[in-house]
């Protein structure tokens, strides 16, 4: 199964970002994982446009963005136009789902539907086969640093289920509150993607730690 981790930028060094996207070209991180909130559907504003287009420039990695906006339809064509290679929306933001993933693969992008903890899996069950990635948050987004929800390792159970019975190949991703720690049982529970901002960004090795995420068992 596919393994891939993708470390969160809402927990980089603003101040320094070309020193830490170098250090993310050199380590073994395949996503670049990109939190874009607008303070309404999250109670938190963190980057747009102008940072998403930086990073793009300094790097070939798969750039990974996850909007926490309302009525994430108005920006979709301006994420293609950047370099977004997956786009991801909440299911709770969109209320017509099934018409977002198509404008998000007709502009050339992966499409992603992200699930808040309350959120049930039978919200994205109809459009499954749609999505080339689930993201299940693991915990109420926002903000890094959180601590991990443990129920969430069952509903990924249950998505990789779905997944397989299906025949498809949609990747999972967890994140919030993503460490070595938990890695393993994410793993194990059928994720392919892991998100950490905290567990990477703060480490005193972040190189060794991305290594310790990709190669937990
Ligand atoms: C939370 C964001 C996450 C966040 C994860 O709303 O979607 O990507 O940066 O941070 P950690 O890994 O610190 O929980
Ligand atoms: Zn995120």
């Amino acid at each position: 199964m596919k393994k891939i981790i993708a470390p969160s930028f809402l927990s980089a060094n603003f101040a320094c970002l070309q020193k830490e996207i170098d250090m993310l070209n050199n380590s073994q991180a395949e996503w670049f994982h990109l939190d874009i909130m607008d303070g309404c559907f999250v109670p938190n504003i963190s980057f747009g446009f102008p940072v998403v287009e930086a990073i793009r420039n300094q790097t070939t990695k798969i750039l990974d963005v996850h909007l926490m906006i309302v009525d994430p339809d108005r920006y979709i064509d301006r994420f293609a136009a950047i370099g977004a290679d997956y786009l991801t929306v909440h299911a709770e933001t969109c209320v017509h789902l099934h018409r977002t993933l198509q404008n998000i693969k007709n502009s050339g992008m992966k499409a992603g539907v992200a699930l808040n903890p309350h959120t049930p899996l039978s919200a994205i069950e109809e459009i499954l086969y749609m999505a080339d990635l689930i993201l299940i948050m693991s915990v109420n987004p926002g903000f890094g640093a959180q601590t991990f929800i443990e129920a969430s390792l069952n509903k990924i159970k249950r998505l990789r289920e779905m997944i397989d019975n299906q025949h498809l190949d949609t990747l999972i991703e967890s994140d919030g509150g993503i460490s070595p720690k938990n890695a393993a049982s994410l793993f194990n529970a059928g994720c392919n993607v892991l998100v950490a901002g905290n567990a990477i960004f703060k480490s005193s090795n972040p190189i060794e730690t991305i290594e310790q995420l990709l190669k937990a068992q």
